[in-house]
């Protein structure tokens, strides 16, 4: 057994479907480093986030399995946190309270309500939500809720965040700052981190490597790209580097040929309209516009 921090093993999916078994992975393979930050990309449908869920122990994988510090994944857990595209607010509950919701689950026994109170209100600062922090849900925007869900899966203070298409619903310039907390956060906390995205940007500037997936069914990790610029990272300066524009270069190349010539993933590819409804969207690849 490899010893590294988070091993997703050998992993295959097969769904039951009316029409029969569907293969959705086919050995998905990944070791990753504590304190890593792995995005995953690839084109829609091709089984991201069952990957995600996997690991969150939300399914369970046909074969193969994910391992997490020596212990196999079978369930959900607070080490385990996730952030979903669409925030997952309580919304009869402020911003405080839905932190404190997961705090409480965590930490009863081990912190006192004063403990709690301050481990809250760091989170919340740490999302720079702590002026908000009394606000309920619908009163604040969309960039500020996923904020709040964000604290929430940090408060839990899990060894690694899931993250499925965090910022997609946001809009460009509500996103980059959302990505610039995050690389803070990332730099302070140390999580491990998996996030899907469709962004080819905030994939290079968030990532220390881009796992890049073929199309499905039966898809695989088709090729990975190790990021190796330099953090903290900066937007602007990196804008006109040439190593940055490789990288970018390199995703949209491998997420073109994909597109066009889907045998070379060595798996067919499936017509968008045969896809779950809601999770069939165009991919979108060049600007910070969230994917519609
Ligand atoms: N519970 C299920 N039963 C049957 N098929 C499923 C189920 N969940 C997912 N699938 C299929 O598995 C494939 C992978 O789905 P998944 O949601 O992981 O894709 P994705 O890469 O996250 O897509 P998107 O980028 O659109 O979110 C799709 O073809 C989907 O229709
Ligand atoms: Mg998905």
């Amino acid at each position: 057994m490899s010893e590294k921090h988070l091993n997703i093993d050998h992993v295959s999916m097969v769904f039951d479907t009316p029409a029969g078994p569907f293969v959705a992975l086919d050995n998905v393979d990944l070791k990753m480093d504590e304190g890593e930050y792995v995005s995953l990309i690839g084109h829609s449908g091709c089984g991201k986030s069952t990957v995600l869920n996997i690991v969150a122990g939300l399914l369970q994988a046909s074969t193969g399995g994910v391992i997490l510090d020596g212990t196999e994944v079978d369930e959900p857990g607070p080490e385990r946190a996730v952030v979903f595209q669409h925030h997952s607010l309580l919304p009869w509950l402020s911003a405080y309270e839905n932190v404190e919701l997961a705090v409480k689950q965590v930490f009863k026994r081990n912190k006192s309500k004063a403990e709690m109170r301050e481990w809250i209100e760091y989170n919340l600062k740490l999302v720079h939500m702590e002026h908000a922090m009394n606000k309920l849900p619908g009163e604040i925007s969309g960039g500020m809720k996923q904020r709040v869900g964000i604290a929430r899966a940090l408060s839990m203070q899990p060894k690694v965040l899931l993250m499925d298409e965090p910022f997609g619903a946001l809009d460009a310039l509500t996103r980059a700052h959302m990505q610039d907390s995050l690389m803070e956060i990332h730099a302070e906390l140390g999580n491990t981190v998996i996030m899907i995205t469709h962004d080819v940007d905030e994939a290079v500037l968030l990532s220390d490597r881009i796992v890049m997936m073929t199309n499905g069914p039966s898809a695989t990790i088709g090729e990975i790209l190790d990021i190796k610029l330099e953090r903290p990272r900066n937007r602007v300066a990196l804008a006109d580097s040439s190593e940055y524009n490789h990288y970018r270069a390199a995703v949209l190349k491998f997420l073109y040929e994909r597109q066009r010539n889907p045998e070379s993933g060595g798996a067919a590819s499936k017509p968008e309209d045969e896809r779950s409804g809601d999770e069939a969207r165009p991919l979108q690849m060049v600007t910070g516009v969230a994917a519609a």
